[in-house]
């Protein structure tokens, strides 16, 4: 499945986006929270996310870029967040962070940035309802992918539990979503290649295409 990142849309006429995205048959969205300090780079927090769960039923996989993750979760939830996935480097031990979010009903994932490695989180993969892989450092849509993801895809492809979502963030393209999902991502986290076209039908389409033709 391809998510589109909202990062890049047009948030004067958020309506009209997430309208034009449903229409494009997207299956859930993507919503990147950044703070400015674990991340160098703002975006939005809860108003957003409760705006867009006002506009439509779809899944919300909201991405928290941010410090002490623990202190929102519970709201972030109420906001309509569906999905909940923190950064490994954000906490001490993940652990009771993803019993929170499963115990508050949503489904709880860990993302973790190219250089962190894995072994960080090995204690918990049986506990991840989702693992987002980050193909670039986390903060900022338009960066150029790193091909260190595949192998990690591979590998937690293996390792994580049967029922695992596996999702790849950063520089997902025309060029690289093939790999990635030949790689074992199941969900496809899309900034620039969507939000850079006029039409969002098409480029979601083909991204899709090339994904499930691996
Ligand atoms: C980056 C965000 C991504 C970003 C993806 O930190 O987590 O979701 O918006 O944008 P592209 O696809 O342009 O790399
Ligand atoms: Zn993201």
């Amino acid at each position: 499945m391809v998510l589109p990142s909202l990062l890049m849309c047009d948030f004067g006429n958020l309506e009209r986006e997430v309208r034009a995205l449903e229409d494009a048959g997207v299956a859930a969205l993507h919503l990147d929270v950044m703070d400015g300090c674990f991340v160098p780079n703002f975006t939005y927090g809860l108003p957003i996310v409760e705006a867009v769960r006002r506009l439509t039923t779809l899944p919300l996989d909201v991405h928290l870029m941010i410090v002490q993750p623990e202190r929102y979760i519970e709201s972030f939830v109420r906001a309509g967040a569906d999905l909940i996935t923190f950064h490994a480097e954000a906490v001490g031990d993940p652990q009771p962070l993803l019993n929170r979010i499963s115990e508050l009903g949503a489904a709880a994932g860990i993302a973790l940035n190219p250089a962190t490695p894995l072994e960080q989180v090995d204690a918990c993969w049986d506990r991840c309802d989702l693992v987002l892989v980050m193909s670039v450092p986390a903060g900022f849509g338009g960066q150029s992918f790193d091909p260190v993801a595949l192998e990690r895809l591979r590998y937690l492809r293996k390792t994580l539990r049967h029922d695992a979502l596996l999702e790849v963030d950063g520089g997902v393209n025309e060029t690289t979503i093939g790999r990635c999902a030949a790689a074992g991502a199941d969900l496809l986290v899309a900034g620039s290649a969507i939000f850079r076209q006029t039409d969002y039908g098409p480029a979601v389409r083909k991204l899709t295409d090339l994904a499930v033709s691996q």
